[in-house]
């Protein structure tokens, strides 16, 4: 199959490249890399790397060619990115998705699988968490990555595409960075291996749902593998633990003890996060395999390769 990663040279979009090439699909790459590393697609030659922006015509027609699948990850990711920076967070995230779109339609793309969030949902009501729950996104993410699915989706009803939108809850895994704008997996782990102290906001009890990226890869692969489908799809690990949990078992498979501080609650943190992933089960067989501990040993093995001769940033830039 000729696929169209978008955002490839991301975290998750790169762990896609590698299973897609793995399994014998034909990989073009399309990224901007203005969150994304050349070095993160350094192992993969074989996939067709476009360096350029999702906003550029020409650039994704170009990508695009003769596609049967179109994989799209290129965003502006993350609530407080878009809080900093709403008119660039809806640029990409809105106009960038319906230049994809529009050049898939002329294309004739069989299947786009678009990466949204769970940030759709906005404060979380119930749980677990199912995709009728109310739908109140409170950041400019929330709502550009809502805006997205919806375009997405109406697309599937006009034209001959199929669409699947898969809400991503805590993504954890290899090839996932520090940054400003990281997640709590990365920032303990790399804080951990500087030994940093770590902050626990609030008591620790709060649960989130943390799903590995290569669970994520698989939901990607078999939504575009189902035929006939289009939707909006959780796509968590169907579990939870709290970050006392996390912590612990951090310092498990580090062998590590974290000096581990408390800080106030932060506010607008939710307290319990716990996808429902029926859905995509029934419609496209998406069944998590990757257990919490396995995933966090894998990654920590990963983030001591990545820390070990400059720190993780100066490492990833290197390869610019
Ligand atoms: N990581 C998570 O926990 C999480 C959770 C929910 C949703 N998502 C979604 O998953 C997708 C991948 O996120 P990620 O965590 O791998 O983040 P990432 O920042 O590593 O990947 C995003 C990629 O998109 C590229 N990109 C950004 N703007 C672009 C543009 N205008 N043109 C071309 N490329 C562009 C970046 O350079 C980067 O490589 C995103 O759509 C994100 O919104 C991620």
């Amino acid at each position: 199959m000729k696929t169209l990663v978008t955002g490839g040279a991301g975290f998750i979009g790169s762990n896609l490249v590698r299973h897609l090439l793995e399994e014998g699909h034909e990989v073009t790459v399309l990224d901007n890399l203005m969150s994304g590393y050349r070095s993160n697609l350094r192992p993969f030659p074989d996939a067709r790397f476009i360096e350029g922006d999702i906003r550029d015509e020409c650039a994704v027609a170009e990508a695009l060619h003769q596609c049967e699948v179109v994989f799209h990850l290129a965003a502006s990711v993350g609530n407080k990115r878009s809080i900093d920076h709403p008119l660039v967070d809806a640029d990409i995230n809105v106009m960038g998705t319906l230049r994809v779109l529009e050049a898939a339609r002329k294309a004739g793309v069989r299947k786009i699988v678009a990466s949204s969030s769970a940030g759709i949902f906005g404060e979380l009501k119930t749980l677990p968490i199912r995709e009728d729950h109310p739908i109140e996104p409170d950041t400019p993410y929330g709502s550009s990555k809502l805006c997205m699915e919806k375009e997405c989706l109406a697309y599937a009803k006009l034209y001959d595409m199929e669409a699947v939108c898969l809400r991503y809850f805590n993504v954890y895994g290899m090839n996932q960075r520090f940054d400003a704008y990281g997640n709590v997996i990365p920032i303990f782990v790399f804080k951990m291996l500087r030994g940093e102290p770590i902050t626990i906001f609030g008591d620790g009890e709060q649960t989130r749902d943390f799903v590995n990226v290569r669970d994520v890869v698989q939901a990607n692969l078999k939504a575009a593998m189902a035929h006939g489908i289009s939707g909006a799809f959780n796509t968590g690990s169907g579990t939870r633990i709290s970050i006392n949990r996390l912590v612990e078992l951090l310092a498990e498979v580090s062998g590590m003890q974290p000096d581990l501080r408390y800080g106030p609650q932060r506010p607008g943190d939710v307290r319990d996060s716990l996808a429902d992933i029926t859905a995509a089960r029934d419609a496209f067989g998406f069944v998590p395999s990757v257990d919490v501990s396995e995933g966090l040993r894998e990654y920590m093995a990963w983030a001591r390769q990545e820390s070990l001769p400059a720190t993780e940033l100066e490492r990833g830039k290197e390869g610019l």
